[in-house]
């Protein structure tokens, strides 16, 4: 895919999409500009068959700092209404391979909502995730208040947005919110290597095991197990599912095809 974005990097590199925040200068703060390019990225590496899993990453000192603060600062409740622009954040919600993220330096605000959308998340040992949102007399927009609580729980999500203090990614870690603290030299190197991996893995599987981790999310247990149960059905529909067990049978290693 070539490059015809403005705010963002894209590249596929060994069955891995990269989308790269591009706005060093101001941190990556995120403008409607690059919401509507990641959503446009990620979409096109969905429905892309070499494209196995995503991997998101920012360029320079910090992951994403938040939202644009200068484009956002006039707005009126009306405009909000008028562009719906959240409707964005619900598609990427709505990607069907696995995005791991690698934070960098800050994740503030929208850029923590941004790493939140990710499956997997891989930090620096210098990352520092946040909602600064009520120090500006707002609050989170794009899924803050909601993926944080359901992730670490009412007590301890009350605390970080309502103080708006910034977690270090050995807290971060500590709370279950990141998969991996490692050297910030290493971030991207180590993240690639991972989604290298799961590059490898039978595609169809990776899929429904994503969406079936989601709808536990959401779901009650009865519900979710309902959900799993189709799905794992749904996988001996394919040609993978055959080629694993025969593979397994005749002592070889598999070829997958994601079909
Ligand atoms: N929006 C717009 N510009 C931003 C920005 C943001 N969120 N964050 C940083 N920048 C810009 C700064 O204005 C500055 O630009 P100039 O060089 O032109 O002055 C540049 O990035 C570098 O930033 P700093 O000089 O401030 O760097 P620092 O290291 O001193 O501080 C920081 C870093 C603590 C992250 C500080 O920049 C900061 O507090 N940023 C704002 C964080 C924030 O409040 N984020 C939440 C936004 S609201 C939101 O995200 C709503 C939502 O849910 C959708």
């Amino acid at each position: 895919m070539s490059n015809t974005y403005q705010y963002i990097n894209v590249s596929v590199e060994d069955g891995i999409g990269l989308v790269e925040l591009n706005r060093p200068k101001v941190l990556n703060a995120i403008n409607r500009g690059m919401v509507s390019e990641i959503l446009s990225a990620f979409e096109t590496f969905d429905r892309n068959q070499e494209v196995k899993v995503i991997l998101l990453s920012g360029k320079g000192r910090a992951f994403a700092a938040g939202a644009d603060i200068a484009e956002m600062a006039n707005d009126n409740a009306i405009d909000f209404e008028l562009m719906n622009q959240f409707a964005d954040w619900d598609r990427i919600a709505a990607v069907k391979k696995p995005i791991i993220g690698a934070v960098q330096g800050f994740a503030l605000g929208g850029g923590f909502e941004l790493a939140l959308c990710c499956d997997m998340l891989f930090a620096a040992d210098d990352a520092e995730f946040g909602f600064p949102e009520v120090s500006l007399a707002v609050m989170p927009g794009a899924g803050g208040t909601q993926r944080l609580t359901k992730l670490i729980g009412k007590t301890r999500a009350m605390e970080w947005l309502m103080t708006g203090d910034r977690m270090s990614a050995a807290e971060a870690q500590r709370l279950g919110i990141i998969n991996r603290v490692v050297a910030r030299e290493l971030l991207f190197e180590e993240t690639k290597k991972f989604a290298g991996r799961l590059a490898k893995q039978p595609p169809l599987s990776i899929r429904l095991i994503k969406e079936s981790v989601l709808k536990a999310v959401d779901y009650s247990l009865y519900e979710g197990m309902q959900y799993e149960r189709k799905n794992f059905s749904l996988l001996f529909a394919s040609e993978d599912q055959k080629e694993g067990m025969k593979a397994f049978i005749e002592k070889r290693k598999p070829q997958y095809k994601g079909k």
